[in-house]
């Protein structure tokens, strides 16, 4: 079976913001991960219209990307108990690329709670998209507890949460190539 290809997004352009360290160290912990390819992917970067919506202003990289993915990770941090309105600009770019593919996502917070308030706003975004959950999420919170100011992870408990989260998606990511490729739409 050739490798799977799960592109980690980072969801939020605010200027210091915190998720990147989470970001990163999702980055290297699904690279590390046998079988598996990955890219890490900036919504700052994503060139988007602010006077348009939807997949009229589809990016033809993003969307490539998305295409090419068996399954995406989303890093993406509290803003008022919901996600941030840029990462939602991005993600309705695309369509038909997200269906039948599995999605995990990572919640960052200053708050205890990890973010979980903003995974579960998410969770009716993703089935409108045809992406499919997995029942495994990271907390990252309080972030700033999790990583130091120079990004490095000072708390280890991560590593085996993020283990079992990728142990999921991967699996989540095979099944699902598995039924595109070879089951037929009713
Ligand atoms: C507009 C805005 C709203 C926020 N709302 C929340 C919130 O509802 N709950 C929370 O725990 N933290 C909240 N925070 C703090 C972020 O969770 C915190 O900045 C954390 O580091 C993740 O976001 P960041 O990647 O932008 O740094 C908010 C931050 C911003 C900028």
């Amino acid at each position: 079976m050739s490798s799977l290809f799960i592109p980690v997004i980072l969801g939020t352009a605010r200027k210091g913001r915190r998720s990147e360290n989470a970001a990163h160290f999702i980055f290297e912990q699904t690279k590390a991960r046998a079988g598996v390819e990955t890219e890490f992917v900036d919504i700052a970067k994503i060139p988007m219209r602010l006077d348009d919506a939807g997949e009229q202003m589809k990016d033809p990289a993003f969307s490539d990307l998305v295409t090419r993915a068996d399954g995406l990770i989303l890093v993406v941090p509290e803003y008022n108990h919901g996600y941030p309105g840029l990462l939602k600009h991005a993600l309705d770019m695309n369509l038909k690329e997200y269906i039948h593919k599995a999605v995990g996502i990572c919640g960052v917070s200053a708050g205890q709670f990890g973010g979980a308030r903003v995974i579960e706003a998410l969770l009716p975004v993703m089935r409108e998209l045809g992406l499919v959950t997995i029942f495994n999420d990271v907390n990252f919170g309080p972030v700033g507890k999790i990583f130091g100011d120079d990004g490095k992870l000072l708390d280890q408990r991560f590593v085996s949460r993020t283990t079992e989260f990728l142990d999921e998606l991967i699996w989540m990511a095979r099944v699902l190539r598995d039924g595109r490729e070879n089951v037929a739409p009713v």
